[in-house]
C-alpha cells in the first residue's frame, strides 16, 4: 500500500481505538506545533504488551500513525517496543513527507513516554 493508502485505511478504520479499563502504562503526548494529542494506554504482562489502545484528537496522519503503532507493538516485548526507532515508524507508514514528520512520530513519542523513556 502507498503511504496515502495506509493513512486513509487507518484513519477510516482505526485499530485498537479507545481506552483500557486499568492500563499498566499510559501517556499523553501533544505536538507543540499544533496542539494535536495522542494518548496511548498499555496492558503489560510477563514483559509483553498484552493489549493497547489509543485515543486522541488530531490530524489524519497522527491518528493513523497511532492506530498503526498499536498494531506494531501488540504482542511485542516491552524491550522491543522500547527499541522502536523513528525509522521503523516512518518505514511502516511509507514515505512520510518531511513537513509531516512531527505528526507521524507523535504516537511513538507517546509510547516512549509511557515506557519511561524520553521522547
Ligand atoms: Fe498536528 Fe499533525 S497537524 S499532529
Amino acid at each position: 500500500m502507498s503511504y496515502e493508502e495506509v493513512i486513509l485505511d487507518h484513519w477510516r478504520h482505526p485499530r485498537n481505538k479507545g481506552r483500557l479499563p486499568s492500563p499498566d502504562a499510559s501517556a499523553v503526548e501533544a505536538n507543540p506545533l499544533c496542539g494535536d494529542v495522542v494518548r496511548l494506554e498499555l496492558a503489560l504482562r510477563d514483559g509483553r504488551v498484552e493489549d493497547v489502545r489509543f485515543d486522541g484528537e488530531g490530524c489524519a496522519i497522527s491518528q493513523a500513525a497511532a492506530s498503526l503503532l498499536t498494531e506494531m507493538i501488540k504482542g511485542k516485548t516491552v524491550e522491543e517496543a522500547r527499541g522502536l526507532k523513528d525509522e521503523d515508524m516512518l518505514g511502516a507508514l511509507g514515505n512520510v513527507v518531511k513537513t509531516r514528520l512531527s505528526c507521524a512520530l507523535l504516537p511513538l513519542r507517546a509510547l516512549r513516554k509511557a515506557l519511561g523513556l524520553g521522547s
